[in-house]
């Protein structure tokens, strides 16, 4: 069976076919939470498009989220990431891997929430800091300790994150079983969702 919104994609997911799910798919959550690799696999699973937002920021920009950074600050970042993503939730379904600090800004925050189905990642420190600690593009982790500031924004943005329609743990092992974990919690949120 085919996707009538996307005709070339092989519809499979009772979720996705049945019409349920009417709008894109966002995970949000720290760092090393595993967004970009589980949504990757999320997308593939629901015959999805997938789209990352740092990538689509490094696009727009011509250059790494590091040097964005770097030349033009946290806060031109943040506003390219908003822009990014106002773009990329234009009705249609598909998944979206968002920045970690993207759901802890009120405007995106609540443009996420408006337009997507919201899916928090949900990791605890300890994985976060192993995860994070395989690659240093992260401008945010370069200071001189890594697990303090992830703990400090982890504490500070949790609240944030739990605003997400979804909470899901994604905990070390294999991404497939966070992936189902993700698709149960979807259909019992559309279907609560449709039902009332
Ligand atoms: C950030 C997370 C990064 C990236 C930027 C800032 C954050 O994305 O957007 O370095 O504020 O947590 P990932 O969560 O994909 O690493």
């Amino acid at each position: 069976m085919t996707d009538p919104e996307d005709p070339e994609l092989i519809d499979t997911a009772p979720v996705v076919r049945d019409g349920a799910l009417d709008r894109p798919i966002a995970l949000v959550g720290m760092m090393g939470s595993g967004k970009s690799t589980v949504g990757r696999r999320l997308a593939r699973r629901l015959a999805l498009p997938f789209v990352d937002s740092d990538q689509e920021v490094e696009t727009a920009a011509g250059c790494p989220v590091s040097e964005v950074f770097e030349r033009f600050g946290e806060a031109a970042f943040r506003q390219g990431e908003y822009k990014v993503l106002a773009r990329l939730l234009d009705g249609r379904r598909k998944v979206i891997a968002t920045g970690g600090g993207a759901f802890a800004e009120p405007g995106t925050r609540d443009l996420l929430r408006a337009r997507a189905v919201t899916v928090w990642l949900k990791a605890d420190l300890d994985t976060l800091v192993a995860r994070t600690a395989r690659r240093d593009t992260r401008p945010l982790l370069r200071g001189p300790d890594p697990r303090a500031k992830l703990a400090q924004l982890l504490d500070r943005r949790t609240p944030d994150y739990a605003q997400a329609d979804i909470h899901v743990v994604s905990a070390d092992g294999p991404h497939g079983r966070v992936v189902d974990a993700i698709i149960d919690a979807l259909t019992a949120h559309l279907e609560e969702n449709t039902a009332s």
